[in-house]
């Protein structure tokens, strides 16, 4: 089941507000995006990585995968103005693979073994994301009232990976382009195109590091894995 994962680390980071790009933040001793790469040089099933970064910072990319040897870079390609636009430079180069997943530089806590359950459900279906039932109570509101509560039974919060056939999320992408959709995963764009997404469950622990606050939340997981391994 072997895989090329496409990995967008090319935005500002701009939540984080950290003054640069988040991705470059240390943890525990490495930059948040090699804790990312750690993930795919340890799964088996990927054969090769391509990141794609701004493209002010893709010599700091290419020096932080060296130094901390990450293998199974194959390329590091420069992103666009939205993530989506990132994703497909990305898509563009993938040539040695039918099977492509599509992960976050900034969700370093993915597990081998959802990324397996993952690739074998869009080995099957085509297309597949996974997801966590939420947790809190969703509420609609305007105009800073309560027009109703949703029913949380239905609502998933969506995660990366992503897990597509190279073509299906390849066409997917060019007609968003063609018709100048923007989509805020790309999971949507194939809905968009009318096909369907399965959905696997993962964890709670694969979050996206979004804001000041995901950062303690990252540390702790880090140390925590820190002593397991030290006992
Ligand atoms: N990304 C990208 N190209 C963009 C925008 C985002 O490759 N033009 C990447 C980010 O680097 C990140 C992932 O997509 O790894 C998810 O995006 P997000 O968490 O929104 O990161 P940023 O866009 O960097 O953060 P912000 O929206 O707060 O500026
Ligand atoms: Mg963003």
């Amino acid at each position: 089941m072997d895989y090329v994962v496409i990995i967008p680390a090319a935005g500002q980071g701009k939540r984080m507000n950290a003054g640069k790009n988040k991705q470059f933040l240390m943890l525990e001793g490495a930059p948040l995006i090699i804790h990312t790469l750690r993930v795919f040089e340890m799964d088996e099933w990927c054969s090769g990585i391509i990141l794609v970064g701004n493209k002010n910072e893709l010599s700091d990319l290419k020096e932080a995968v060296n130094d901390y040897q990450i293998e199974k870079v194959l390329k590091v390609v420069p992103g666009g103005e939205e993530r989506q636009h990132s994703v497909y430079e990305g898509l563009k180069v993938v040539d040695q693979s039918s099977r492509v997943l599509i992960h976050d530089g900034a969700r370093p806590f993915v597990s081998i073994d959802s990324i397996h359950k993952l690739v074998i459900a869009a080995h099957d279906s085509g297309a597949a994301v996974l997801g966590v039932p939420i947790k809190d109570t969703v509420k609609h509101i305007e105009q800073k009232k309560v027009v109703k509560t949703v029913d949380r039974n239905s609502l998933w919060a969506v995660q990366t990976p992503q897990a597509f056939h190279l073509s299906l999320i390849l066409s997917a992408h060019l007609k968003a382009a063609e018709q100048g959709y923007l989509g805020t995963d790309d999971a949507s764009l194939i809905e968009h195109a009318g096909s369907e997404v399965t959905i696997v469950e993962g964890d709670y622990l694969n979050i996206k590091l979004t804001t000041k606050e995901d950062l303690l939340f990252a540390k702790a997981i880090l140390r925590e894995r820190k002593e397991h391994h030290n006992n």
